[in-house]
């Protein structure tokens, strides 16, 4: 067999090359952020404070101290978002809507809700803290696609910001932070002292036409930033911060049961997930039947040390459709880019394509697990097999990975017509599996590094096959890592 290696040389410069096109673009945005518009640099900005920190992005705007708010870290301002909010609810449609200002100062709140047309805008130096004592937390009943909190049975927390049934809502700002102040709720959680689930920081839920632009999220109790069922979703510019051990659950975003939903521009370094895309739970997921699609996610940076970079799943009963992961530097972590699925699930995994993705020091490049057997509870139907398909990688680079694939379907779900094109993967050791397959049907066209498992067929650049594949279901998985 002639052994395929791609000369170093050319993977180090493509690797370097992508390294250097996803920050040089991640940090032009932080930069010009900073310097704000051009034409008035940045004496303007420190001489008329007042009026660059809040441009007007609404007819009528507010600002949060008009609500008798205090910016001082220890005053519960919860009264005084709702009076806003009511404010702006006022303002309605025909109004424009509200802006909401909120000042450079740290804003205690316990949770809240948003409403339609309204803006929330966060100055630089402001910060949204999330009151630490639970029982400022509402309970909310259960997603219907989960049919249970997820960590328990019954209700769960709400998010502290939230919002549903809502159309054109906008959380922005001159990258002013939202602090769920997690620590304690982690604490609780590890100490099994919640009966119920955690909230999020940001849910929203039957909502459409949403903008969550340019501020920083950070210790989320729970997931980070959660749109559930909504529809034009733009999230771009957002730094989403948590301990990278230690924060459980503290995924960055997961779009739920999404549609039409745009992820750019954005660095995340979490607990958990960077990005999940997820639509529901077993036979509760099943009966929503709400698909995420529509997804594209560009230009992130990501870490996750305990998870992985980018997901589908593990909950995708409703189906994930039409999902494209492109210039995503995925560093520093556990796994990738993963789906993860099991038996009982349903649904479907479909039409996924990842391009330009770069791997630095994760250990598991790509994953897609089959056997992810976490149940709400013994209600789910083992007949039930999601079905994986139409998977694309091309343009796959990185360095220090130590198993750069492992795809492991099984008899009950198969992976089909799974395409490999433009991979060169730098690997930590040689471990002679390192491109390892169980169930899966598909191609590789070209060479790519490291050589691939044989139940692909093999393609030349041409797209002439050169050798078939003489089984798809050679099992080769080595569960090490
Ligand atoms: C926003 O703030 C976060 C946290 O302080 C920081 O890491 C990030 O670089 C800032 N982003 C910009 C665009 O200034
Ligand atoms: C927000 O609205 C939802 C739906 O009406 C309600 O269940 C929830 O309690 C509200 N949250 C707060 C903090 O008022
Ligand atoms: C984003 O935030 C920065 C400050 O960090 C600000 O200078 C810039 O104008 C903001 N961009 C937008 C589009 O609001
Ligand atoms: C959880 O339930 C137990 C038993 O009913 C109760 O003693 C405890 O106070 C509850 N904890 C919380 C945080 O509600
Ligand atoms: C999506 O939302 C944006 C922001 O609210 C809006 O400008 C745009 O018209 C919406 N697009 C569609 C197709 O509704
Ligand atoms: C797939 O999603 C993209 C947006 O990410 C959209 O432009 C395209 O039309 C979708 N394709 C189909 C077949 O729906
Ligand atoms: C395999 O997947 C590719 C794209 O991922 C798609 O274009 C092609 O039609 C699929 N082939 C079959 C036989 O479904
Ligand atoms: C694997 O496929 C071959 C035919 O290609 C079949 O004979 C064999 O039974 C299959 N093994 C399993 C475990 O499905
Ligand atoms: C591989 O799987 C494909 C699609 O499931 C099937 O058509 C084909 O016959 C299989 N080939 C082998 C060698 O098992």
């Amino acid at each position: 067999m002639v052994e395929t290696q791609v000369p170093l040389s050319a993977r180090l410069h493509l690797f370097c090359l992508l390294w250097i096109a996803a920050f040089v673009s991640i940090f032009f945005w932080q930069r010009n952020s900073l310097s704000g518009p051009s034409d008035f640099g940045l004496h303007r900005r420190a001489a008329t404070v007042g009026l660059s920190q809040f441009p007007r992005l609404r007819p009528r705007s507010f600002d949060l101290t008009e609500f008798g708010a205090a910016g001082d870290g220890i005053t519960v301002n919860t009264g005084a978002f709702e009076r806003a909010v009511a404010r702006i609810a006022g303002v309605g449609w025909r109004g424009g809507g509200g802006q909401l200002n909120v000042p450079p100062g740290r804003w205690l709140t316990g949770p809240f809700n948003l409403t339609s047309h309204m803006t929330l805008f966060l100055a630089e130096g402001a910060e949204i803290l999330g009151i630490q004592d639970q029982r400022y937390w509402p309970l909310m009943p259960p997603l219907p696609s989960y049919g249970y909190g997820r960590e328990h049975p019954g209700p769960r927390y709400g998010s502290l910001i939230h919002g549903q049934n809502l159309r054109d809502v906008v959380i922005t700002g001159h990258n002013g932070t939202i602090n769920g102040q997690g620590q304690s709720w982690w604490k609780k959680h590890r100490e099994k002292l919640l009966n119920n689930t955690r909230g999020p920081l940001i849910q929203i839920m039957w909502s459409s036409d949403i903008i969550i632009s340019n501020i920083t999220l950070r210790d989320s109790p729970f997931w980070t930033l959660h749109p559930y069922d909504c529809r034009n979703m733009t999230i771009k510019k957002l730094t989403i911060l948590a301990p990278t051990f230690d924060a459980p659950n503290t995924d960055g975003i997961d779009p739920d049961s999404c549609e039409d939903v745009v992820i750019e521009d954005c660095y995340i370094s979490v607990g958990d997930d960077a990005v999940a895309i997820k639509s529901g739970w077993d036979q509760y997921g099943i009966a929503y039947g709400r698909p995420s699609r529509n997804i594209l996610i560009r230009n992130l940076v990501v870490r996750s040390m305990v998870s992985a970079g980018i997901s589908i799943g593990s909950e995708m009963s409703g189906g994930v459709i039409n999902v494209t992961v492109d210039s995503v530097v995925v560093w520093d972590s556990r796994r990738a880019v993963r789906i993860k699925t099991a038996p009982g699930r349903g649904g479907y995994i479909k039409d996924i394509r990842y391009r330009n993705v770069v791997f630095d020091n994760v250990r598991v490049g790509i994953l897609i697990k089959t056997d992810y057997n976490e149940h709400p509870d013994e209600g789910f139907d083992l007949t039930a097999v999601p079905t994986i398909e139409d998977i694309t990688f091309s343009g796959i680079h990185g360095q220090g990975v130590r198993v750069p694939v492992r795809i492991h379907g099984s008899k009950e779900i198969p992976i089909r017509n799974v395409t490999f094109r433009d991979m060169s993967v730098g690997l930590t050791y040689k471990k002679k599996r390192v491109f390892q397959c169980a169930f899966v049907q598909g191609r590789v066209t070209g060479t790519i590094f490291p050589t691939p498992c044989e139940n692909l067929d093999l393609y030349d650049e041409q797209g002439r096959l050169v050798k078939r594949s003489a089984s798809n279901n050679t099992t080769d998985i080595d569960d090490d890592f």
